[in-house]
């Protein structure tokens, strides 16, 4: 089996969550086995080592980026600033506003935590509609910033989100499709 499909064959679907018709696809039994999770983090890894492909700040969104964007910054060698829902943090922050299905919402970003001149690495488990990544990287473009690229998990290509955010111009770097 190579990676990928080791990998993808420990996301868990979870039908009708959290609403009838939705197969949620939950990533916590990649996280829970310690060899398939040091896969998952050294594949991330071994990527942006590459020279080419080096940020300088991995930025992680809430809450699920959290878990891998942290540990790739700390293999890397490098800062973590977290993106994150309205009013979580404390200092003086840029914001930006993304449509849900239902609804709308708020993302936000300490205006310290990257600078012009950095190349920001941009994590997320999962890209859906891709208006969590999109709002991310226009954050951190607000502040200077240029992110180098978007890395997920998961992507589910019927929804278009990976489409529409390789159309707006950001790399994009994937490792399971479910469709
Ligand atoms: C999920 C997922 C991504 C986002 C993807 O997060 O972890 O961040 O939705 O959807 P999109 O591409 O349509 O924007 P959620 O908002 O459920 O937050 P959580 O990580 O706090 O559970
Ligand atoms: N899994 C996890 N997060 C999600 C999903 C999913 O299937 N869809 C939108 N956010």
């Amino acid at each position: 089996m190579d990676s990928t499909d080791y990998l993808k064959s420990h996301i868990r679907t979870v039908p009708d969550w959290p609403a009838p018709g939705v197969q949620f696809r939950d990533i916590t039994p990649l996280l829970q086995d310690p060899r398939v999770f040091r896969v998952l983090i050294d594949t991330f890894v071994h990527r942006y080592m590459e020279p080419s492909l080096r940020p300088t700040v991995v930025a992680g969104l809430d809450a699920r980026g959290f878990i891998i964007g942290s540990v790739v910054a700390y293999e890397l060698g490098l800062g973590f600033v977290p993106i994150r829902k309205k009013g979580k943090l404390p200092f003086t922050t840029v914001e930006e506003t993304y449509e849900l299905e239902y609804g709308s919402a708020t993302v936000e970003l300490h205006t310290d935590a990257v600078k012009p001149g950095d190349r920001v690495l941009l994590i997320d488990d999962l890209i859906a509609t891709g208006g969590t990544m999109m709002a991310g990287a226009r954050l951190l473009e607000k502040l200077g910033a240029e992110v180098m690229e978007g890395a997920a998990i998961v992507d589910l290509p019927e929804l278009g989100g990976s489409e529409r955010l390789r159309a707006s111009g950001l790399p994009l770097f994937t490792l399971v499709n479910f469709s």
